[in-house]
């Protein structure tokens, strides 16, 4: 089948590479993409939110199957685009409906649905310009740290915690009352405080049923011992070590069925990922988010482990049929390692030439921000290079990453060097 994947991230680069690898796969065409899809499909030159030329391009090609990466397209209702249009409505969309994209698009709705459905959450209360007050007086009964989120899409920068409750109320009237986010925090969610370890878990769902895919934890912080500012990910470890048996269990009974039983009760259409970002609170797992796509990097090491046929996975899960499918996930532990331009997450410099990059090498380097100029591939992103690497272990798997960053350089490369440090 022909096939649409829209995004440009190291997570598309993962997703491009496998379903490229696909016999069912006949031609497959990346929007907008980087240097790294065009070296497995045909990049082209359309944005993600960029519906009318995406129409335009599905009709022209014969596409069969899109495939959304980031969830700004889900999130602008890129399936009801789909479904609606009498041209395109017979093209297959892996993705949330509008009403399922909420889930990440809005805190407010997603907090309110775990309610609804008894999910383990933090306590939570929500506010508004006109409810500023209560809001204040609200941060007077919570305790240190206060944790405030924007409602709507910040570009992973919603999110604010704070140790003191004077800045968390200067914090929230900044929010509601100047707009830090924009429109995204014209309602703010408080929340308590959970104090555990993060780890994520992704299920793919047709509506009716489903497939847990490998755990993963990414490390988003820039500094070693995650210090220093959020990134959108410095590395990645599938799967979770202390995720065992019994922890995943408690996360299929209390999580992972009642939210897909929610959806079901609630007439969501759902047929694509569910990213469930946890936290393990003593022995018990707790919702810290929703998102309603693969994470980036977590994509860089739970696609290498998924064995079975990616494009015969995706288009089951768009046709309903996600039942008739056997998962076969690869045992071994993958461990990814991002390589970032200096100065990122604030500002860094672009257009610097990479190399190192054709060496034969025992790890996948995966390109996030990356073009091609004059024959050679440029530096186009904060993130720039994720390098996958699996192994009987995480710690090997991670050797085979860091043994293959020192043969790649660009000016001012920066990765860390200690992913996994804490498991
Ligand atoms: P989010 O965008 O909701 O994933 O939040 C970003 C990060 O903030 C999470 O990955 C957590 O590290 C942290 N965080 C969010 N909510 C909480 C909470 N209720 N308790 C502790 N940490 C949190
Ligand atoms: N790595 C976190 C995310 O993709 O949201």
């Amino acid at each position: 089948m022909n096939i649409l994947l829209l995004g440009s991230g190291g997570r598309e680069h993962a997703f491009a590479r496998q379903l490229s690898s696909s016999p069912l796969c006949k031609h497959l065409y990346i929007a907008p993409g980087n240097a790294g899809t065009a070296l497995v499909g045909e990049n082209i030159a359309i944005g993600v939110t960029d519906f009318p030329q995406i129409k335009q391009f599905c009709l022209e090609k014969k596409i069969e199957m899109v495939v959304v990466g980031p969830e700004e397209p889900l999130v602008k209702g890129i399936f009801e685009f789909f479904l609606e249009d009498k041209e395109l409505s017979s093209i297959l969309v892996v993705g949330p409906s509008l009403k399922g994209a909420l889930l990440e698009g809005s805190k407010d709705f997603a907090k309110a649905f775990m309610e609804r459905h008894h999910i383990p959450t933090a306590r939570y209360a929500s506010f508004t310009k006109e409810t500023i007050e209560e809001g204040l007086s609200f941060l007077e009964t919570m305790r240190a740290p206060y944790v405030l989120k924007a409602d709507g899409l910040a570009a992973g920068k919603g999110v604010v915690i704070l140790d003191n409750l004077q800045e968390a109320k200067a914090e929230l009237k900044r929010m509601l009352l100047e707009e830090k986010f924009g429109k995204a925090s014209q309602r703010v969610v408080i929340e308590e405080f959970l104090k555990g370890i993060e780890l994520s878990c992704f299920v793919l769902t047709d509506g009716e049923h489903f497939k847990i895919l490998p755990t993963a934890k990414d490390y988003k912080r820039i500094g070693e011992g995650d210090t220093g500012l959020n990134t959108g990910g410095m590395g990645a470890v599938s799967p979770v070590p202390f995720a065992d048996k019994s922890f995943m269990e408690k996360v299929l009974e209390r999580i992972i069925i009642p939210t897909l039983k929610g959806l079901k009760i609630e007439c969501v259409t759902y047929r694509g990922f569910i990213f469930i970002g946890l936290i393990k609170v003593g022995d018990d797992p707790f919702v810290i988010e929703y998102n309603v796509r693969m994470g980036d990097p977590e994509t860089e090491v739970v696609l290498p482990r998924i064995q079975t046929d990616l494009v015969e996975l995706l288009k089951a899960t768009a046709e309903g049929n996600l039942n008739k499918i056997n998962l076969s996930i690869d045992p071994r532990s993958a461990t990814t390692v991002v390589a970032v331009s200096g100065g990122y997450p604030e500002e860094y410099q672009k257009g610097k030439v990479i190399s190192g990059l054709d060496n034969e090498t025992e790890s996948i380097v995966f390109h996030a921000g990356t073009s091609e100029k004059d024959g050679k591939i440029i530096t186009n992103g904060g993130r720039v290079l994720a390098v996958t690497s699996l192994d009987n272990n995480f710690k090997e798997a991670l050797k085979k990453s860091y043994r293959e960053l020192e043969k790649i350089h660009f000016e001012n490369i920066y990765f860390r060097k200690d992913i996994g440090f804490d498991l």
